[in-house]
């Protein structure tokens, strides 16, 4: 008989492995949200906000701030329940395993590289673009851009070169294991919170209010055809970009182990996060297309805006521009650091449940895995562009953020009896509500990257039927004894 879909891997087997766990329990809720914020500003809000104004959503991208945070929050209540009571690394994929059953449980893992592979490269892409603003646009457009792209002049790119040598010096650290230290994240929260408060206390007195009219970009605006790229719909599209600034919130989640109290410090570490992040981004945003157009990040600064706009809008602020791009660099460097990590997490928990080759979950051997990663994000960071790898980020977590909402709601009926240190309220409600929105996010996006995602996905059933299956520890007469399958 042919193994099913649904079986199951045994909780009481994950939570063994929580209970053996040799990690010690230091984390407070204060260290859960610096490890949330370090993971979460970066990218998102310093090349996403600019794109998502110009290409869909205008200065009411504020609006799809909050739009995007709303599916997170749900999200995230969803996610503390999980993490308070399955306190082990490996996040929604392994939820996912004892919840719903081996298939989905591939797919969200599969889901969760575009999350931290596609994650690393658009990070890296953007680096790139802002350390060619710091070198004054020294490197040759060719050199800096993707295959797909072509300058105004009509220069084709060969191959993101500064993109690739970032992803190679942090596979480095991350092979040396120097990349958690919790000080270096701490110094790195300070210096990206300052920019922010910062760039908006200064900010402020070169809005402009007139680049606030209209709120929402005009269907008849050349350029912006298509249902989400305008209106109150383009403001949904918008959410759909800009949600990549969220994502690392969940990575919370990855540290319950580690954590002091696991029922209060998890809601509070990843809720906390998120809210103060929300807050600093409504500001950003504000002041970001207060002082310079929106029009103009779809043209002139497109790359590298912040320092765009402070270099073209706030005179006498030239050196802001300059240490702001040091720091954006900086701050970069920390949200690549924790995607290639979740990344190495989530190839180690599949590859010790036998889903992928033991080449990942080898630990004497690390090095292995790294050199592999790089290769593996290197290929999206040196030839696809910024925004492509961004809005396939984006899709991969909104799926899987989708999935954890399902999997709490299924969780509750299928182990109503099970202690819940977190309990998420209102269920069905927040589920629902969860889906629903990270669900809309998912439809605005651009129908290039819905389709590549999907295309993504056939290659992971490919994987899935042709390898995974197979291998599964599942497939064990011990642990087959022990798998129940979903009802
Ligand atoms: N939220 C992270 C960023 O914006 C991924 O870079």
């Amino acid at each position: 008989m042919s193994p099913s879909l649904t079986r199951l891997k045994p909780l009481s087997a994950l939570l063994e492995q929580a209970a053996h766990s040799h990690l010690k329990r230091t984390l407070t809720a204060k260290s859960l949200v610096a490890l949330g914020v370090g993971a979460i500003i970066g990218a998102g809000l310093f090349v996403r906000t600019a794109a998502a104004s110009a290409e869909a959503a205008g200065p009411a991208v504020i609006i799809s701030f909050i739009i995007a945070a709303t599916g997170c929050a749900f999200a995230g209540l969803c996610y503390a329940e999980f993490a308070a009571m399955i306190p082990i690394a490996g996040s929604a994929y392994t939820y996912a395993y004892t919840t719903m059953g081996e298939f989905v449980a591939w797919i969200i893992g599969w889901a969760l590289v575009l999350e931290y592979a596609l994650g690393a490269a658009t990070v890296s892409i953007a680096w790139s673009e802002y350390l060619n603003n710091l070198l004054g646009g020294l490197i040759p457009f060719q050199w800096c851009h993707s295959p797909m792209e072509t300058s105004a002049a009509g220069v084709h790119g060969l191959v993101n070169a500064p993109a690739l040598l970032i992803l190679l010096l942090l596979t480095a650290l991350l092979i040396k294991g120097t990349a958690e230290s919790a000080g270096v994240n701490m110094v790195i929260v300070i210096i990206k919170l300052s920019i922010v408060v910062v760039f908006v206390a200064l900010g402020w007195q070169f809005i402009n209010g007139a680049n606030y009219h209209p709120f929402t970009i005009p269907a008849d605006m050349a350029g912006h055809e298509g249902t989400f790229k305008h209106g109150w719909a383009g403001v949904l599209g918008g959410a759909g970009i800009v949600f990549f600034a969220f994502i690392g919130f969940d990575a919370v989640s990855t540290a319950a182990q580690e954590c002091k109290d696991p029922s209060k410090d998890m809601p509070v570490g990843i809720l906390g996060s998120l809210a103060l992040c929300t807050v600093l981004y409504i500001l950003f945003g504000y002041v970001l297309t207060g002082v310079c157009n929106w029009r103009e990040f779809g043209t002139a600064g497109k790359e590298a805006s912040v320092a765009y706009a402070i270099q073209h809008y706030m005179p006498g602020y030239h050196w802001l521009g300059t240490a702001v791009t040091v720091a954006i660099l900086a701050g970069f460097s920390s949200v690549i650091l924790v995607m290639l990590l979740g990344q190495s997490r989530v190839f180690y928990s599949m590859a010790n449940d036998g889903l992928l080759p033991k080449l990942f979950s080898e630990l004497q051997t690390p090095y292995k895995c790294n050199m592999v990663l790089f290769v593996f994000v290197g290929l999206f960071a040196g030839f696809i562009p910024g925004s492509l790898a961004g809005d396939l980020t984006s899709i991969g977590t909104l799926f899987a953020f989708a999935l954890v909402c399902i999997g709490v709601w299924i969780m509750r009926h299928s182990q109503p009896a099970l202690a819940r240190p977190f309990r998420t309220p209102l269920v069905p409600l927040v589920p629902i509500l969860g889906v629903v929105v990270c669900g809309g996010m998912i439809v605005s996006l651009d129908l290039r990257t819905q389709l590549t995602a999907l295309f993504w996905m056939m290659i992971g059933l490919t994987v899935y039927f042709g390898y995974s299956r197979k291998h599964s520890n599942l497939n064990t007469p011990s642990l087959q004894a022990a798998a129940q399958t979903t009802r």
